[in-house]
């Protein structure tokens, strides 16, 4: 038994901040941030608009894609880094929303592999018979959490949110998927205030607010993604060449290409959105996924590798044949 995707959604807040808006807040220019990541522009949820409506619109879409009621949901899983709350979870404020009441609903916190992990773990509950109609959802409000006079975090981030729906299929679908932590980079890349430690700003004094260490994350996501790129496909007995489409996070234009490379994909096979969204955290790859079925590129029968790396860090990878 296998787990298909039966429909993709997304959702992008309509307000939009261009390289040239980010010119006047902080010392930047759109060629730095062009060149450097790739990015034009990002999406910005509006005053009072949640990760859980964002989660909404794009569950919604996929829903409507995949042919299913909202009452036939048995399972939700949602990757985000930005939940509306401390507590109920943004995946229970959902089935609220949608009219899912009953099923199981729940968070899962991989930062920008939020998405690949609420996958593979919707993907496990379907294999083993516990989840008939799953929704899987990446959706953050990472502006949220960004402090926007440091010109080295707050051009790289937007809000959005992607979601698909799984059903048992006797045919693959998924193929493997991937998993991996390594909590000992945490210092690399993370927000300092929490709960446990009381709310305060952390030891550096930094507030609420995503503090990165950004060339050395961007060092050891490009081997980190090569290596679980080889990873995956080897459990799954495949090469490079059947490999349709790579649907990568979409962090930094120049990390993508570098996946692309040692995959020998030229990059007409790379669905990007980064130019586009910036980096939408666990909404970038299903966001870049439902762009790529709903312009027509992604196919019904082909192969498509999904990959994520984040704060943690986190690292994740999905083999699909859609
Ligand atoms: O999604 C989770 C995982 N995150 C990532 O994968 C992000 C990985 N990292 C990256 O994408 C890149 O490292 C960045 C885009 C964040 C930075 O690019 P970089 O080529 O690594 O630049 P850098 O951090 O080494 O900075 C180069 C220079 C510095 O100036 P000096 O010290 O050389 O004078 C920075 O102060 O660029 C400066 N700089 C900027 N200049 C204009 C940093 N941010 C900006 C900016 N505008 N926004």
């Amino acid at each position: 038994m296998y787990a298909r995707i039966a429909g993709t959604g997304s959702y992008l807040p309509s307000r939009v901040v261009s390289n040239a808006d980010l010119e006047r807040l902080v010392d930047t220019s759109d060629e730095w941030i062009h060149s450097r990541t790739g990015i034009r522009q990002r999406h910005m949820a509006a005053e009072g608009e949640t990760t859980g409506d964002l989660a909404f619109h794009a569950a919604t879409a996929a829903l409507q894609a995949a042919g299913v009621e909202a009452a036939e949901i048995d399972l939700i899983v949602l990757g985000t880094t930005t939940p509306d709350l401390i507590f109920p979870s943004t995946a229970c404020l959902l089935q609220h929303r949608l009219g899912a009441n009953g099923c199981a609903a729940f968070d899962v916190n991989a930062a920008c592999s939020g998405f690949v992990y609420a996958l593979g773990v919707a993907n496990a509950m379907v294999r083993g018979g516990q989840s008939k109609k799953a929704l899987v959802v990446g959706a953050e409000t990472l502006t949220r959490m960004l402090d926007w006079g440091d010109r080295s975090t707050c051009v790289l981030f937007g809000d959005g949110a992607g979601a698909v729906v799984l059903e048992p299929s006797e045919e693959p679908g998924i193929i493997t998927t991937k998993l991996h932590a390594d909590g000992g980079y945490k210092h690399l890349l993370y927000n300092p205030v929490g709960v446990s430690v009381g709310f305060k700003p952390g030891e550096d004094n930094a507030g609420v607010r995503v503090l990165m260490s950004g060339s050395e994350v961007f060092k050891v996501a490009v081997k980190t993604l090569d290596r679980i790129v080889g990873e995956t496909l080897e459990a799954a007995g495949m090469h490079e060449s059947q490999v349709d489409w790579l649907i990568p996070h979409q962090a930094n234009l120049r990390i993508i290409e570098a996946t692309a490379k040692r995959l020998g994909l030229p990059m007409e096979r790379v669905i990007v959105t980064v130019d586009r969204h910036g980096n939408t955290s666990s909404g970038s790859v299903p966001l870049a996924l439902d762009e790529a079925v709903r312009s027509g590129r992604v196919q019904r029968g082909q192969n498509l590798l999904l990959e994520a790396f984040g704060g943690g860090f986190t690292w994740a990878s999905a083999l699909i044949r859609y």
